[in-house]
């Protein structure tokens, strides 16, 4: 690569491989990872060696990681205690040995799974006097939203009191790396370890979720399973360990070439206006996936982690979160200002010439519309609009509003010219017409709802006319029909009617 303003845009989409990276999946769950696969091309294409590649909304750190394992200085920034917690432990997964880690296991094991077994097959008289002697967690209000008012309420005593035995012994444990690494293990197990757990249909017990991930509440499973304790920590434990040696190898690979390894790894955690502060005019590459709307309220639902990992963001952080609604009820104006502010934000941190991706979806185009405006305001061109359609995992809100609820996402890559440009968005469009160009452009005979609402999004803002693009999901739906496509609810994409089973087809 010469020079960052000659680089070719990425123009196609590019097919996730979610489970190849142990380091992230399986390791501890999180909201909305992205593919590390796509975020680590992104990085190779769009940044060299030594740069600083940053990710101001970065949740489990996959960009901040793959950027620090490809040699450059990986930075990640989140408001939320827990996501820090996890990308920081991933990151230092690289440190300490791997026999530490396996001995460490082992020890957990000698100090804690009998204790565990006793605490499982006591009475409740038992149960009281084992309580006693372990240091519980603080008990807190959980989100109203919540089925059970408060944090305790959400395990079994036997899970409860195990748990916290469990976090004893990794506090005590000598060896600081793997310590850490045991306390992800521990912190990941939670998630299988509460009543929100439910197993999945027709496989094994203990494959399942939790509600926190699927419907983005502490629901209480119908039927509550409790999962063997010291197994599900173990289980977890060993996804660390294998993650370490691929982390280890993925390193040792990179020390045998010419360049060697000198990847770096940091962290801040701050609202990302904020961030500019620290670091104006100092980064490469940004590439970032900034908070849907009122989706998921990240802060909320990470509650049961950062209560027991001892993190507890205090309100003035809890007001900067960049979301609609929570507990909070946090206004959707105070949103859309804050995501452009968000993204002004990002800019004064890009070097000049340097790149900006944006992973961004949803039906409300005043939410796109502030990150381009914002971007193009502040001097960085559009340059590449690329729908990742496909390969998203089908969340229960997905699955249950099928043809109206967006999945897949839009990857926007602005280069900083520093070509400041004052937007137009008020010109007229017809989106019925632009609609049915598309599709009958449209070469295959399958289609993502996502791939034409992305394509009307950049059309309407290339002719300076995004303020006409309202459109609810359902009459989406309906155009889209009349077109003459019909929805396969179980493949969750759009098929064209043959010419011989259609009589009619609607044009405007
Ligand atoms: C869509 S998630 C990012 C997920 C991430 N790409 C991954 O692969 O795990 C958005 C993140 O933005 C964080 N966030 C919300 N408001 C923020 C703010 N004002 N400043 C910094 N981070 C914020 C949330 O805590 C959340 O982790």
């Amino acid at each position: 690569m010469d020079q960052y303003d000659n680089i070719q845009p990425i123009e196609a989409s590019i097919k996730a491989s979610r489970q190849s990276a142990k380091r992230h999946y399986g390791v501890h769950p999180y909201f909305t990872r992205r593919p590390p696969n796509v975020v680590r091309k992104y990085i190779l294409h769009y940044s060299k060696e030594n740069d600083c590649v940053l990710d101001p909304f970065g949740g489990s750190g996959v960009t901040a990681i793959e950027a620090f394992l490809e040699n450059r200085t990986g930075i990640q920034n989140d408001i939320n205690p827990l996501a820090n917690f996890i990308a920081q432990g991933i990151a230092d997964l690289e440190k300490g040995n791997l026999s530490d880690y396996q001995e460490a296991l082992n020890l957990l094991k000698d100090r804690c799974a009998r204790r565990i077994s006793e605490v499982i097959s006591a009475d409740e008289h038992h149960l009281r006097s084992i309580q006693n002697s372990v240091d519980l967690p603080k008990d807190i209000k959980l989100p109203s939203n919540s089925d059970v008012s408060n944090f305790r309420a959400l395990f079994t005593s036997s899970q409860l009191i195990s748990l916290s035995i469990l976090k004893e012994e990794i506090d005590k444990l000598e060896n600081r790396y793997a310590k850490n690494g045991m306390l992800l293990a521990w912190s990941a197990s939670l998630s299988k370890l509460n009543k929100t757990f439910l197993s999945a249909k027709g496989r094994l017990e203990s494959r399942g979720g939790s509600s926190i991930f699927s419907i983005y509440r502490y629901k209480i499973a119908k039927d509550p399973v409790e999962l063997p304790i010291w197994n599900t920590f173990h289980e977890r434990a060993l996804n660390i360990i294998e993650a370490k040696m691929e982390i280890d190898n993925a390193i040792e690979l990179k020390k045998r070439t010419n360049n060697g390894w000198h990847g770096k790894f940091k962290l801040y955690h701050i609202d990302v206006e904020e961030l500019s502060d620290k670091l104006k005019n100092s980064v490469d590459y940004i590439f970032t996936d900034p908070p849907y709307g009122g989706h998921i309220s990240y802060l909320d639902l990470s509650t049961m982690w950062n209560s027991w990992l001892g993190f507890n963001p205090e309100l003035s952080t809890r007001k900067k979160e960049l979301i609609v609604g929570g507990e909070l009820r946090l206004s959707e104006e105070m949103y859309v200002k804050r995501l452009g502010d968000g993204i002004r934000s990002c800019i004064r941190m890009l070097k000049k010439d340097r790149w900006l991706s944006i992973v961004f979806q949803h039906w409300n185009i005043d939410y796109f519309k502030a990150i381009l405006t914002a971007c193009s305001e502040e001097g960085a061109e559009l340059k590449a609009a690329i729908p990742q359609v496909g390969d998203t995992i089908w969340s229960m809100h997905k699955k249950k509003n099928k043809q109206s609820v967006l999945a897949g996402e839009l990857i926007l890559t602005f280069l900083n010219s520093g070509k400041k440009i004052q937007t137009v968005t008020n010109k007229s469009f017809d989106i019925y017409k632009s609609m049915g160009r598309i599709l009958s452009q449209h070469e295959s005979e399958k289609l993502y709802g996502e791939f034409i609402f992305n394509r009307l999004v950049i059309e309407a803002w290339n002719n300076s006319a995004i303020d006409s693009l309202k459109i609810s999901p359902d009459e989406f739906v309906k155009q889209i029909e009349k077109y003459g496509w019909f929805y396969d609810i179980e493949k969750h994409y759009w098929i064209k009617h043959q010419e011989s089973d259609l009589p009619l087809l609607m044009h405007r």
